[in-house]
């Protein structure tokens, strides 16, 4: 059997949330468990607020688990401390949506992409030169070394955040929703290159997004989040054809349909009402309160993952 680079076991995180009289907690990530084999792309898709973002950081350890564990190629990184913790810290790294924030404004380009090789003590004998091959490799060029980021457009930005993190020769980035900010066509050149990085430097991403259309054309596979757990684990193309969970198959019916004439015929399996809150999620399945084949076990009881065929997971009583 293959280790997966990633293994993530029974992972939840729990923020305080107000409440006076009685502790609240907004149950973010709720126990949720797959793994990620080295090179490929895990895609990790749902709607807003359901925890994608927070499960990402959880597995770089950047917040700490209220339970469960993470273990990179077998080490167990909500443990890991000192020397162990930094050499991690140089392996794994995240892309995040907002090119405009990650970019320390004052700094030059070449300053933002040799600042992690300070932080890890790394020396290199032409910093110019290396840094003009990080920003070729990211289709940028010598002309942008001395520039600051806010003479960069969102796409360039993003590539120079890019640059950043291959400076470190990491093997897993997390890359959270990392083109949802831009322009359609800028989102394509950015995607395209982050597979050609990915194929050249055998990288393994967690690609997040809430965009499904995305996802499937980044991810070999795909698990499906909803409400804190994951509902679905498959990979893309059996999703796509035959998806199994009530909440996926509704995720699917929602993709917008270019043809007209098929948008019309096509049926619709409408998701009704609003997303549950975190903060007091129902008993038993969390998408029973909008699911239309919901019966009196699925309000009760909360369905384990369970494999249906070869990759394919699913958590629901139908099945
Ligand atoms: N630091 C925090 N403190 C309190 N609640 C948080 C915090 N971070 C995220 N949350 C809540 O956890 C839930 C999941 O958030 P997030 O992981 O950002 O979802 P997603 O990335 O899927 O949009 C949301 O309800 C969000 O408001
Ligand atoms: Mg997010």
């Amino acid at each position: 059997m293959v280790e997966p680079l990633v293994h993530v076991e029974g992972l939840k995180k729990y923020f305080p949330a107000g409440g006076f009289l009685k502790k609240v907690w907004v149950k973010a990530v709720d126990g949720v468990s797959f793994d990620i084999f080295e090179g490929e792309t895990l895609g990790l898709v749902g709607e807003s607020g359901c925890g994608k973002t927070t499960t990402g950081r959880l597995i770089l350890r950047l917040i700490k688990p209220t339970a469960g564990k993470v273990l990179f190629a077998g080490k167990d990184v909500t443990r890991l401390r000192g020397k162990e913790l930094k050499a991690f810290r140089r392996e794994a790294n995240i892309v995040f949506q907002d090119p405009y924030t990650s970019l320390d404004p004052r700094q030059t380009v070449f300053n933002i992409i040799m600042e992690p090789l300070k932080t890890h003590g790394i020396q290199v004998d032409d910093p110019e030169g290396f840094v003009t091959k990080l920003l070729y490799e990211v289709g940028l060029n010598e002309t942008h070394l001395y520039r600051y980021p806010h003479e960069f457009s969102g796409g360039q930005r993003q590539r120079i955040a890019i640059a950043r993190i291959l400076a470190l020769r990491p093997k897993f980035i997390v890359l959270d929703e990392p083109t949802s900010a831009l322009d359609v066509s800028v989102q394509a050149q950015i995607l395209n290159m982050l597979k050609n990085l990915q194929k050249k430097y055998g990288l393994t991403y967690l690609f997040i997004s809430h965009n499904l259309g995305v996802v499937r054309y980044m991810s070999n596979r795909i698990a499906v989040m909803y409400l804190g757990k994951i509902v679905e684990i498959a990979p893309a193309k059996t999703l796509f054809e035959n998806p199994l969970h009530p909440y996926t198959k509704a995720l699917l019916a929602s993709i917008p349909v270019p043809d007209p004439e098929a948008a019309r015929t096509k049926p619709k399996i409408q998701i009704t009402g609003e997303p549950p809150s975190p903060i007091n999620p129902p008993p038993g399945c969390r998408f029973a309160p909008r699911c239309p084949h919901a019966k009196d076990l699925c309000r009760q009881k909360d369905p384990k993952l369970k494999e249906i065929e070869h990759k394919h997971v699913v958590a629901c009583w139908l099945y």
